[in-house]
């Protein structure tokens, strides 16, 4: 089992200037940024990243959102396999009435849409977005 995780700041964090914010709740944390990215992701890899959510209605709005400015992409690490679960706790819930104070989410956003961060959901996923976003890694 992987102990690392994928985790990304999205348009709106990089637009808002929270990246740094983001960055040092991991670190803080005790998680190791072992690799970083800024980059601004095409059509074809944000329809990947989310290809489970293919058939949501709001799968083009999600495409259109990740693809409209740079995200700041991660490699997180932490000393057992439940990295991504850390990750997620420090995320906060998706939905944004449901994101408690205290996580990402719940300090900083007031959209569902619009929620600042990525997280792997588990040790598949974090293996399989870890390949789609560093594939030299
Ligand atoms: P993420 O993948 O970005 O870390 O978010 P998540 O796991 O917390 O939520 P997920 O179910 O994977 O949904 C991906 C993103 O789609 C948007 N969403 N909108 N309108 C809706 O009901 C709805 N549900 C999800 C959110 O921006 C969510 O982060
Ligand atoms: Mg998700």
């Amino acid at each position: 089992m992987t102990n690392q995780t994928f985790i990304m700041c999205k348009p709106d964090a990089v637009e808002r200037g929270l990246v740094g914010e983001i960055v040092s709740r991991f670190e803080r944390k005790g998680l190791k940024i072992v690799a970083a990215e800024l980059r601004t992701a095409d059509k074809a890899l944000a329809e990947e990243h989310y290809a489970e959510h293919a058939d949501k209605p709001f799968f083009g709005e999600l495409v259109s959102f990740l693809t409209r400015s740079p995200v700041f992409a991660m490699i997180v690490e932490g000393p057992s396999g439940n990295t991504w679960e850390l990750g997620r706790i420090l995320i906060g819930k998706t939905q944004v009435t449901d994101a408690q104070p205290g996580s990402i989410r719940g300090d900083f956003a007031t959209t569902t849409n619009e929620n600042l961060v990525h997280g792997s959901d588990g040790p598949e996923s974090a293996a399989r977005e870890i390949g789609l976003w560093f594939p030299n890694r």
